[in-house]
């Protein structure tokens, strides 16, 4: 059994950044005790129909940083995300610190290289990223100590990230009364999302968990953060002792009549690059490919 206990008694300054094109919150996390930070799940902007990209809501958050007089540790990515580009690379050549990601990866990049066909340039080991995070690992942001949670069934890299009190489940969980994310990419499953979210929710109650998107279900304004004790007892999914049968029943009905996230196509693309875009073409230029029925 993993020992995934932290100080709670550490507390980080969490700010959330919206992306309303997207519905996904970044965050900049920082040590109490330092000017140390990391950044987690940023965001590049795309007008995919334009296919013009850039870097407002990035920048954003560089400019918190720099009026905060803060130090980038980490750049971390909860997962490959199918629905928003990571900024990362942009980001670190700004304000430089290391980027991170699950040690899946590699299965996932295996997958996508197949479906986008890349070539042998393509690396499929995880090698564009500093660190390749597994189960119970630990690092620091300043002095305070982290460790990542492997926590599959959206994706296979899927981590969660407990940092302090604060832990950051990606798309683990949504809001209570948004439920949990779904679990029919490739690699993806429902059985294992359930087991992964009784490991977050095994973390102690008073824990904040800070979400990756939010929706606003019903109309209600964004929300971003609540807690172990609130989800346990409120998640219209997996709340209120759901069984594993009974979720994997739901989750697998509800994902066979979801649609391709909007972005899937460029965000994989990048994402699996480590925010890279990809290589230049003849002409100097960079394409994003759409494979008909690739999907
Ligand atoms: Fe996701």
């Amino acid at each position: 059994m993993q020992d995934y206990a932290t100080d709670l008694g550490l507390k980080p300054e969490v700010t959330g950044f919206f992306d309303e094109a997207t519905n996904t919150i970044s965050y900049v996390v920082k040590d109490p005790a330092s000017t140390a930070c990391a950044i987690i799940d940023s965001v590049m902007d795309i007008d995919y129909a334009a296919g013009r990209i850039s870097y407002d809501h990035a920048d954003r958050m560089i400019a918190f940083l720099r009026d905060n007089g803060l130090t980038l540790d980490w750049l971390i990515e909860t997962h490959v995300h199918a629905d928003h580009l990571s900024a990362a690379p942009y980001i670190q050549g700004k304000l430089g610190g290391k980027l991170g990601i699950g040690a899946g990866i590699t299965e996932v990049q295996e997958t996508f290289g197949k479906v986008f066909n890349e070539g042998t340039e393509f690396q499929r080991d995880g090698s564009q990223f500093d660190r390749l995070f597994r189960d119970g690992d630990r690092y620091t942001v300043g002095g305070m100590e982290c460790v990542a949670l492997h926590t599959p069934g959206h994706t296979p890299a899927c981590m969660t990230h407990v940092m302090g009190d604060a832990a950051f489940v990606g798309d683990t969980l949504f809001m209570p009364d948004g439920g949990s994310a779904r679990a029919d990419f490739p690699g993806g499953d429902a059985a294992e999302l359930y087991d992964s979210i009784q490991k977050v929710l095994s973390l102690p109650d008073e824990t904040r968990l800070f979400m990756c998107h939010d929706y606003g279900p019903g109309g209600r304004e964004i929300r971003w953060e609540t807690s172990v004790a609130e989800q346990k007892a409120h998640n219209i999914h997996v709340g209120n002792g759901t069984t594993k049968e009974d979720f994997v029943r739901f989750r697998t009905e509800r994902d066979a009549k979801l649609s391709m996230p909007k972005l899937i196509i460029p965000s994989l693309q990048v994402n699996m690059r480590g925010g890279n875009l990809p290589p230049e073409d003849e002409d100097g230029k960079r394409y994003i490919k759409v494979p008909l029925n690739g999907l």
